[in-house]
């Protein structure tokens, strides 16, 4: 009987993810994995991590600055070179999914 659901549900959820790539809806959660991947060696970017630099804000606290809302921290990473990070090439839907994240990493 199950077999008969299953390729339904397969269906059913390639298409949710087809249309949630579509949407131009920052992904927090691609963002996470943007963060564990390329930031994770110095900021401390989620709750749990226990490695990560002293001397670099954690995304808790630059989720929570208001200097850092949405526009400066979508400024801040399309050009952080005035700063001591390394310079990041990231795609703007990578920006926009990355501020999601972060944002939701506030206290
Ligand atoms: C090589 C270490 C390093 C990596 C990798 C790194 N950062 Fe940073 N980041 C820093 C340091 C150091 C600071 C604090 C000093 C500064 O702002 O220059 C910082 C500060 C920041 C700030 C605060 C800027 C401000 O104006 O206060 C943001 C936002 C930020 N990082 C985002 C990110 C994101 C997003 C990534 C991954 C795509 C990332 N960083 C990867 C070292 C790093």
């Amino acid at each position: 009987m199950m077999n008969t659901y299953a390729p339904c549900l397969t269906v059913a959820l390639a298409l949710t993810g087809l249309l949630a790539g579509q949407s131009a809806a920052a992904d927090w959660a691609n963002g996470e994995r943007i963060a564990e991947r390329w930031c994770a060696g110095c900021h401390v970017v989620a709750p749990g991590q226990s490695r990560g630099s002293d001397m670099v804000p954690t995304f808790a606290e630059i989720g929570s600055s208001k200097r850092l809302d949405e526009t400066g921290l979508t400024a801040f990473l399309s050009d952080p070179t005035h700063s001591r990070m390394p310079p990041l090439s990231l795609a703007r839907s990578e920006i926009s999914d990355l501020v999601a994240y972060i944002r939701r990493q506030a206290r």
